[in-house]
C-alpha cells in the first residue's frame, strides 16, 4: 500500500493515516523526524534494516567530494547506531545504498546549482539519484534523519522522497567581529548547516569591535584591530574547503564605510577624522566612517579587495554598508567642500558615491557586490544583491527595481525570539507577496543572522541551535509547510541530532550551570534555568546598570539558558488545554506535579544562590517562581474543586503575576508566569488575558 503525503498534512489526512496504521503495516512506521521537510514523501510498506553489512556504492559520477560525503555519511550512521561499519564507500555499483549522480558539481559550490534529489528506500535496499553531487549530499542527510530504532533493530522506513529547495540561497550569517569564534566552533556549525541543508555561510568579519582576517597587504588590520583573535589565511582556506566539502559557500563581509573603527586602529588615515583610534568595545552606531572623498581610500580598498578576492573563491563579496550616521563627514570641512564641488547633496548621496566607487573595485576583481538595504540606489548596477535587515518591504522595493535580494529581517537569532516567530517569517510574504512571478524570482532566499554582542564560544551553539533549523525549513520546504506543532516536534529531534553532530548547545548549558553553582548538584538551578528565557530584542541593553562591552564575561544565568524555554512552552500548551476546557485528570496531575516541583524549588535553591556571587541576582526570580507556582496550585484546586476563588484572592494573585512577568531580574523572563495567570483567570471565570498584550514586541533597532 502506498500513501502519498504532501506536507503539510491536513488534520483529516493525519486521522486517516492513524486509522489506517492500526490495520496496516504502517503500524510499525515511526514518525518521520525530517527537517527541513521534503517537498514530497510517499510512504511504502516495510523497512530497510541497518546492520553491520550496510554499504554504499555508486553507479554514476563519483567525484572526490561525493566519496568524502559518503564516507562521512557512513561514519555518522555508525555513530548514530553504534554499529561498527566499514566507513569506506565501495568502488563499484554494489551497496545497500546506491548513489547515482548524473554529473559532478564543481568543487566549489555555486549559486543556483541543481540541488534536487530522489531517495527510494525499500526493504531490500536504497537508491539515491540526483543530477548533481550537491543533490546527492542533501539526500544523504535526509537518509540519516530517517534512521530510527525499530523492534527489529535500526531501520529506515520504505518510502520515496522527491525533494528540492524552494530557494537557492539558504544562509547563516555569523558575526565573528564583535566577538571572535574559534574555527572549531565554525566547523561544527558547518556540520549542523549541512544536516539542515543550509548552503551559505556568511561571515561578518569586520566591525568597530574587531577585524578578523589576516591581511598580508595590510597587516596592521589584524595586528591592531583584533586583540590577536583573527583567522590566518590558512585558517580561511581550510574553512572554505571544509564548507565546500559540505556543499556550503562562504561569503566574506567587510563592513564599510561605517562600522569600521577596527580598520582605523591600524590605518587611521582611512577615517574621516584624525586618530588615533582603538578597537571599540561598546555597541551601537558609532561616528567614525571611511573618508569617501580621498583617492587614497580607494587605492587602499583596491589592494584590499584584490587580496580578499583571491582568498575567497565565491562570486559574491559583501561590503556591509549599513548604519552610517554621517557625523564625521558633517564635521569635516574638506569633505563638505568635496560634496559641494561635486554637487553631492547629503550624506546618503555621499555614501552612494562611495558605494559606486567600491562596486567598480569589487567588479574589477571579478566579484558581485552584496550589501545591506542601505546600498540600494537607482544608479547601482543590477548585478548587486540587497540583503534586507529592514523587512519584506525593502526587499520588494529592490525586486521591483530589478535587484536580487535576500531576507534577514525576522531571522535575527540574537533577538532571542522563539522559533515560531522566525518560522512564520516568509521571504515572499508582506509586500513581497504582491510581486510578479518574475520579480519573485529575484528573491533568492534569506539568511538567519547571529549578531554576537552576547555570544561567546560557550553559548554560541545554544544561540544558534536548534532555532536556526526553523529558518532552514522556511527556506527549503514548500511555502505551505506551516504546522507549528509539527515544527516544534521535529525541532526537538533536531536538538539532539545537532548535538550528535558535535554541536554543544545541550552540553554547554550543563557546564555553564556547573560553573555558576560551583558544585555538582545543579538540580534546583536547572529547575529554575529550564523555565526562564533571556529578555527579548535589545531589552538587555536597557536593563543593564552598566552597559556590556565586548570584554564583558558572558557567564551569568542569562548567558547559559537557552533562548527558548522548552519547559515553558510545554507548560503553556498544557494550560491551554485547561483554558479550552479539555483538561483530563491526567493532565491536571501533570500540571500539579510541575507546579509542586517549582513551589518547593526556592527553598532548595536559596542556599546555593547565597554562596555564588554570579547567582545572587537570580534570588528574586527564584522566589517568584515558587510564589507563582503556589498560586497556580491554588488555582488548580479551585478549578478541580468546582469552586470560584474569592475576588480579593484573584485580584491579589493577578497583581503578583503581573509583577512576576516583567523583565527585570537578572535580565531574564519567567516563562511560566503568563500560563499561571491564565490558570488564575480560568479559575475565576475571567476571559483569557488579551494575546495582544502579551505578544512579544517585534520592534528592533540597529546593530
Ligand atoms: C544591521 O542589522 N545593521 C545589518
Amino acid at each position: 500500500m502506498n500513501l502519498e503525503i504532501s506536507f503539510p498534512m491536513p488534520k483529516s489526512l493525519l486521522v486517516l493515516i492513524l486509522l489506517l496504521s492500526s490495520i496496516s503495516p504502517l503500524a510499525a512506521q515511526p514518525q518521520l523526524d525530517l527537517m527541513p521537510l521534503p517537498q514530497n514523501v510517499q510512504l511504502g510498506s516495510g523497512q530497510l534494516l541497518i546492520n553491520q553489512s550496510f554499504s554504499v556504492g555508486f553507479t554514476g559520477d563519483k567525484d572526490a567530494r561525493l566519496q568524502a560525503a559518503a564516507g562521512r555519511f557512513l561514519q555518522h550512521l555508525s555513530r548514530q547506531t553504534a554499529i561498527p561499519l566499514d566507513t569506506r564507500p565501495s568502488d563499484g555499483a554494489n551497496g545497500t545504498l546506491v548513489i547515482a549522480v548524473e554529473h559532478a558539481s564543481k568543487q566549489y559550490p555555486e549559486l543556483g546549482e541543481d540541488e534536487a534529489y530522489e531517495l527510494q528506500v525499500s526493504p531490500s535496499g536504497a537508491r539515491l539519484t540526483a543530477p548533481t553531487t550537491l543533490g546527492a549530499m542533501h539526500g544523504l542527510e535526509t537518509f540519516l534523519q530517517l534512521v530510527q530504532p525499530s523492534p527489529a533493530g535500526f531501520a529506515v522506513p520504505a518510502l520515496v522522497i522527491k525533494d528540492q529547495p524552494r530557494f537557492p540561497w539558504r544562509g547563516l550569517m555569523l558575526d565573528v567581529a564583535r566577538r571572535f569564534e574559534p574555527i572549531s566552533a565554525i566547523k561544527r556549525t558547518l556540520d549542523g548547516m549541512e544536516a539542515l541543508k543550509f548552503n551559505v555561510l556568511h561571515l561578518h568579519f569586520s566591525d568597530d569591535q574587531g577585524f578578523r582576517v589576516e591581511s598580508k597587504n595590510f597587516p596592521k588590520l589584524q595586528e591592531k584591530g583584533s586583540d590577536g583573535l583573527y583567522y590566518t589565511q590558512d585558517d580561511i582556506r581550510d574553512l572554505i574547503a571544509y564548507a565546500a566539502d559540505r556543499g556550503i559557500r562562504v561569503i566574506p563581509e567587510f563592513d564599510m564605510p561605517g562600522h569600521s573603527i577596527s580598520w582605523f586602529a591600524g590605518y587611521p588615515d582611512l577615517a574621516s577624522a584624525p586618530g588615533p583610534y582603538r578597537i571599540e568595545r561598546t555597541w551601537g552606531i558609532h561616528n567614525p566612517a571611511m573618508d569617501p572623498t580621498r583617492e587614497s581610500t580607494y587605492k587602499f580598498l583596491d589592494k584590499f579587495v584584490d587580496e580578499m578576492a583571491g582568498l575567497f573563491p565565491d562570486h559574491y563579496f559583501h561590503i556591509g554598508g549599513d548604519e552610517v550616521n554621517g557625523k564625521q563627514w558633517d564635521a569635516n570641512p574638506k569633505i563638505q567642500e568635496f560634496m559641494h564641488s561635486h554637487a553631492i547633496k547629503n550624506d546618503q548621496d555621499l555614501q552612494a558615491y562611495f558605494n559606486s566607487r567600491l562596486e567598480k573595485i569589487v567588479s574589477k576583481h571579478h566579484k558581485l557586490m552584496i550589501g545591506w538595504d542601505e546600498i540600494l540606489r537607482p544608479d547601482m548596477p543590477q548585478t548587486i544583491v540587497i540583503q534586507s535587515w529592514r523587512g519584506q518591504a525593502s526587499l520588494a522595493q529592490a525586486a521591483k527595481q530589478g535587484y536580487r535580494g535576500l531576507l534577514s529581517s525576522g531571522y535575527y537569532l540574537d533577538l532571542m525570539w522563539p522559533a515560531v516567530m522566525h518560522y512564520n517569517v516568509d521571504p515572499l510574504s508582506g509586500d513581497a507577496a504582491n510581486l510578479t512571478p518574475e520579480q519573485k524570482q529575484l528573491i533568492l532566499g534569506g539568511e538567519a543572522c547571529l549578531w554576537s554582542e552576547y555570544v561567546s564560544p560557550e553559548n554560541f551553539d545554544s544561540r544558534l541551535w536548534p532555532r536556526a533549523a526553523a529558518v532552514a525549513e522556511r527556506l527549503w520546504s514548500a511555502q505551505n509547510v506551516r504546522d507549528v506543532n509539527s515544527m516544534y516536534q521535529r525541532l526537538e529531534a533536531m536538538r539532539t541530532w545537532l548535538e550528535w553532530l558535535g554541536n554543544t548547545h545541550v552540553s554547554s548549558y550543563y557546564l555553564m550551570l556547573h560553573r555558576l553553582a560551583g558544585e555538582e548538584n545543579i538540580g534546583p538551578l536547572k529547575v529554575l534555568g529550564d523555565v526562564v528565557e533571556p529578555v527579548k530584542d535589545y531589552t538587555r541593553e536597557d536593563l543593564a546598570s552598566t552597559p556590556a562591552t565586548s570584554l564583558t564575561p558572558l557567564n551569568r544565568l542569562v548567558d547559559a539558558v537557552p533562548p527558548e524555554s522548552e519547559k515553558g512552552r510545554q507548560f503553556a500548551d498544557m494550560v491551554q488545554q485547561v483554558v479550552a476546557g479539555k483538561a483530563t485528570p491526567a493532565l491536571y496531575a501533570q500540571i500539579r506535579a510541575e507546579l509542586t516541583l517549582w513551589r518547593a524549588n526556592d527553598s532548595r535553591l536559596q542556599p546555593l544562590l547565597q554562596h555564588s556571587l554570579l547567582l545572587k541576582e537570580v534570588a528574586p526570580l527564584s522566589h517568584n517562581l515558587s510564589a507563582c507556582a503556589a498560586t497556580g496550585l491554588q488555582a488548580i484546586d479551585y478549578l478541580t474543586g468546582g469552586q470560584r476563588p474569592p475576588e480579593s484572592w484573584t485580584t491579589q494573585q493577578l497583581s503578583m503575576l503581573q509583577q512576576a512577568m516583567k523583565p527585570g531580574h537578572a535580565q531574564l523572563l519567567l516563562m511560566v508566569a503568563a500560563p499561571i495567570e491564565s490558570l488564575v483567570r480560568a479559575s475565576a471565570g475571567l476571559h483569557p488575558a488579551s494575546a495582544a498584550r502579551r505578544r512579544r514586541s517585534s520592534a528592533r533597532s540597529g546593530k
